[in-house]
């Protein structure tokens, strides 16, 4: 007949097996399943070298409006003057924007069976935006340095759009005139209007008049 002393073991002994079961498995290593830049095919009737070239191109774009996406949020916090509080709502609202481009971008080279690029490091690497400065800037710096950028992605979008189509895909081709360029078009109309030199209060009654008006 087993001891009391035995009897608790054997519970205790239960317990720790029952422990140790359901203990998450920590500190895990293992290789990668698919390195960068190579393609696991997926059977959506492309060619491996079609989703390759599109997925170069999109891993281009995505560093790009990623970097754009953040430069929209650094102008959020810093933004300075009269118009805080309207810029600080629409560098906001086209950061939101720019993030939901950020993973359609990334989801469409993951469907081309590709790898997106997603951290920090890898971005500033491939990224062609120039790096701002840390410091604050005047707004009408900061609308043109998020012009400029605007640019950059529509130049070459529009690049790779071309380049989409003309190799069949045109499931990237839609991503990069339909989301991409329409999308970066409106946000430069929005911002451009804050550069234009017009009165705010007072019409400019000289220039009216020398003007014939
Ligand atoms: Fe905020």
């Amino acid at each position: 007949m087993a001891s009391k002393t035995d009897k608790r073991s054997a519970t205790y002994n239960q317990l720790e097996s029952g422990t140790e079961r359901s203990r998450p498995i920590l500190h895990q290593n293992a290789r990668e399943i698919q390195p960068y830049g190579k393609i696991a095919k997926l059977p959506i009737a492309l060619d491996e070298k079609v989703c390759a070239a599109s997925a170069e191109n999109l891993n281009q774009v995505l560093a790009d409006t990623i970097t754009l996406r953040d430069l929209y949020k650094k102008h959020h916090w810093q933004v300075a003057g009269h118009t805080f509080y309207q810029l600080h709502l629409l560098f906001d609202k086209h950061h939101n924007e720019q993030d939901e481009l950020v993973d359609t971008i990334a989801e469409r080279i993951q469907s081309l069976g590709a790898i997106s690029l997603a951290m920090a490091a890898d971005i500033a690497e491939t990224s062609i935006i120039p790096r701002p400065p840390r410091g604050r800037e005047e707004v009408p710096a900061q609308i043109s340095r998020l012009l400029e950028a605007h640019e950059i992605v529509l130049k070459e979008a529009r690049t790779m759009a071309r380049q989409a189509a003309e190799a069949g895909d045109d499931g990237t081709n839609d991503v990069l005139v339909s989301d991409v360029i329409r999308t970066n078009e409106l946000q430069v109309w929005f911002l451009a209007e804050h550069l234009v030199d017009v009165p705010a209060v007072r019409a400019d009654q000289a220039k009216a008049a020398s003007s014939g008006g």
